[in-house]
């Protein structure tokens, strides 16, 4: 199908998105923020695979933030939509007492507090200390740090039900305590993204008698926004995400709590 052919056929088919077919004898992910980046990448690269995929996206049905990913859902019909705001308790609970029955082999934080383009993301990772809003840093921890959490603790038993057992939680150098970037740069985001490497440690070693692996794994620099497209530093998405489930596939207990780079694969101290 051309790429104009199945954008027209994701908007025409809207309502049988809802009606995603999940194959019983495939495993399932479910991935936070994939309706753009390395989550829709992530999403896409899964299904191509043969997985089911729970897609969330904190977009309500018919946004258009969710045109790719509807593409998608009318390609691979194991693909299934929901809406998730990783900082709204009750609708992470809603829609795991919707999936109680179903096991999840392998849970993605993927969602973050960012811009949708690069350039915003700089302007506000270059403000200088003087001029930080620290009352801002009240949605980075909400997003990054407690987010991740709040999606663990409502789809534990689904963990539980599943074969692989697997949390894997995007972070970022920006987290690092060895290698912190200099100056203010990024201060609100590094806070937070510490604060989640900190958490995701501690849920390494809650969930071990439970048989759950907790990888964390960071990424580079990724050409994920529009404005990174041309920048020759930056790896390609499908490559980057490739690799990262590359790792995911590959991890095992003796990773959990470990902070993993996902284009070497080597464990990053912190
Ligand atoms: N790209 C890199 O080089 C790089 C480097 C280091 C770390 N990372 C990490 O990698 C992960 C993916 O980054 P990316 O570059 O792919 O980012 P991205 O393209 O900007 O995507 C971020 C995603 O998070 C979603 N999101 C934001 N707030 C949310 C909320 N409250 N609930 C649910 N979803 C929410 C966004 O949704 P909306 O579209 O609604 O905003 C978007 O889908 C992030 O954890 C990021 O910190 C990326």
């Amino acid at each position: 199908m051309s790429r104009r052919m199945s954008w027209l056929a994701g908007c025409l088919l809207l309502p049988l998105c809802a009606l995603a077919q999940p194959q019983p004898s495939a495993p399932t992910v479910l991935i936070t923020g994939a309706n753009r980046g390395m989550g829709l990448e992530l999403a896409r690269q899964y299904a191509e695979r043969g997985w089911n995929v729970i897609a969330t996206a904190r977009h309500g049905r018919g946004d258009p933030a969710l045109a790719a990913l509807r593409t998608l859902a009318v390609e691979h019909p194991q693909v299934a939509i929901e809406e998730l705001d990783v900082t709204d308790t009750a609708m992470i609970r809603a829609l795991a007492l919707k999936y109680r029955d179903r096991p999840i082999d392998v849970l993605i934080n993927n969602a973050a507090a960012v811009s949708d383009t690069f350039a915003e993301d700089m302007r506000i990772s270059l403000t200088p200390f003087d001029r930080i809003d620290f009352d801002a840093a009240r949605h980075d921890f909400d997003v990054n740090a407690l987010g991740p959490m709040r999606v663990v603790q409502a789809f534990l038993p689904n963990l539980e039900r599943s074969r692989q057992r697997k949390v894997a939680t995007i972070t970022s150098s920006a987290g690092s305590f060895g290698r912190p970037l200099p100056g203010a740069v990024a201060m609100n985001y590094g806070a937070s993204k510490a604060a989640l490497n900190k958490y995701m440690v501690m849920l390494a070693y809650a969930l071990r008698p439970k048989g759950i692996t907790v990888g964390l794994f960071e990424p580079i620099f990724v050409a994920t926004k529009p404005d990174m497209q041309h920048m020759r530093v930056a790896a390609p998405v499908d490559r980057a995400v490739a690799g990262l489930i590359r790792q995911i596939d590959a991890m095992g207990p003796e990773r959990s709590g470990k902070i993993v780079n996902f284009q070497t694969g080597k464990i990053d101290p912190f």
